[in-house]
């Protein structure tokens, strides 16, 4: 029987008024992570999304126990870190934004490794065969790719049949066969033993596809909470219509959308210009009608659903955009 089936009371994590300021000397102190509440149950797969900076690494290393906060609660599988760090370790899999393991070993001595600091612990074979590295078990760390060490720090991870996973930014970098490969492990990992996850990425469609619920964090705050499809339908637009001609931007400035209804939001940028609709194939013929009236010529015009970064758009103001599956 799995382990995680016999975890202690309380849910997976609970933070309350979380603060971290940094503080260098002769420096002004950094905000990090600036009051924030949260929950995550057991057996979900959660997801802190944000862009650089926004503290999301701070959030995860302070509840690794890696970190101190400046102010409020953090507690782990109902524990505290300042009362119970053994057991925590005992139960908890780190897999950090920048992990770097020794550079001489090689694969299967560093699953080796892993495995031995744990009882229960998996076996070698197991741990690679989890993320697919049986090729590489006598590879060195040195001569692993940036995706192979990825998928390595992720094995060492759940070395001793964590609880509660930690991984900060597992598939920034890897290729999308990689990154799907990685999705499935996590769901296993969540669906046969009995997991939490806690995960970080700057991927909104990863987040999407992967994650129970997500906070969108910004500058130390959380910004948004929910699942990605409660926080898509709380935009309360479900599809974009994307169009590019040349200086379209100044052309609606102008007012050439004026009186179309079912436009619930628009950003127009230089030859660019994004529309929140409820149904693409109401508006679409009056946008068209106008465009035609006013002479736009239009090189590009294409619809889809409202996604995660949409909402990160909304209420941010910004693109995350960062990288992504494209
Ligand atoms: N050791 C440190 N000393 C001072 N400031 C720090 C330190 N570590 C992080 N910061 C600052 O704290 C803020 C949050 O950083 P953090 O690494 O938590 O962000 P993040 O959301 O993980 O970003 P990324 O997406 O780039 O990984 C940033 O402004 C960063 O410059
Ligand atoms: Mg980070």
């Amino acid at each position: 029987m799995s382990r995680a089936a016999h975890g202690g009371r309380g849910p997976a994590i609970r933070l309350a008024g979380l603060r971290k300021v940094y503080t260098t000397r002769g420096r002004p102190p950094v905000v990090a992570v600036d009051g924030l509440d949260l929950t995550v149950e057991r057996g979900e797969i959660f997801g802190l999304l944000g862009p650089n900076g926004a503290g999301k690494t701070t959030t995860v290393e302070i509840c690794e126990g890696l970190l101190d906060a400046t102010e409020g609660v953090v507690e782990v599988l109902g524990m505290d870190w300042g009362g119970d760090a053994e057991q925590i370790r005992a139960r908890i899999g780190v897999s950090l934004q920048d992990t770097r393991l020794f550079e001489k070993q090689t694969v299967a001595e560093l699953c080796a490794l892993f495995a031995g600091l744990y009882e229960p612990s998996r076996s070698v074979e197991e741990l690679i065969a989890l993320v697919q590295l049986e090729e590489k078990a006598d590879t060195r760390y040195a001569h692993l790719s940036g995706g192979q060490r990825q998928r390595l720090a992720v094995a060492t991870a759940l070395a001793g049949r964590p609880e509660l996973l930690f991984l900060d930014e597992p598939t920034t970098g890897l290729d999308p066969q990689s990154r799907r490969s990685l999705w499935d492990v996590i769901r296993a990992y969540r669906d046969e033993d009995g997991g939490t996850v806690v995960l970080t990425t700057h991927y909104m469609e990863e987040a999407a596809q992967l994650c129970d619920r997500v906070m969108v964090v910004d500058h130390g705050r959380s910004i948004a909470l929910g699942s990605p499809a409660e926080l898509i339908a709380g935009l309360g637009a479900a599809h974009v219509v994307e169009a590019r001609a040349p200086g379209l931007a100044a052309r609606v400035d102008g007012g050439v959308l004026e009186g179309i209804e079912g436009i619930l939001e628009r950003h127009a940028n230089g030859d660019r210009l994004h529309l929140s609709v409820t149904a693409p194939h109401v508006v679409l013929p009056g946008i068209l009608r106008a465009f035609e009236r006013a002479g736009v010529e239009l090189e590009a015009l294409t619809t889809r659903h409202t996604s995660l970064e949409d909402v990160f758009v909304h209420l941010t103001g910004r693109q995350l955009r960062d990288g992504g599956e494209s």
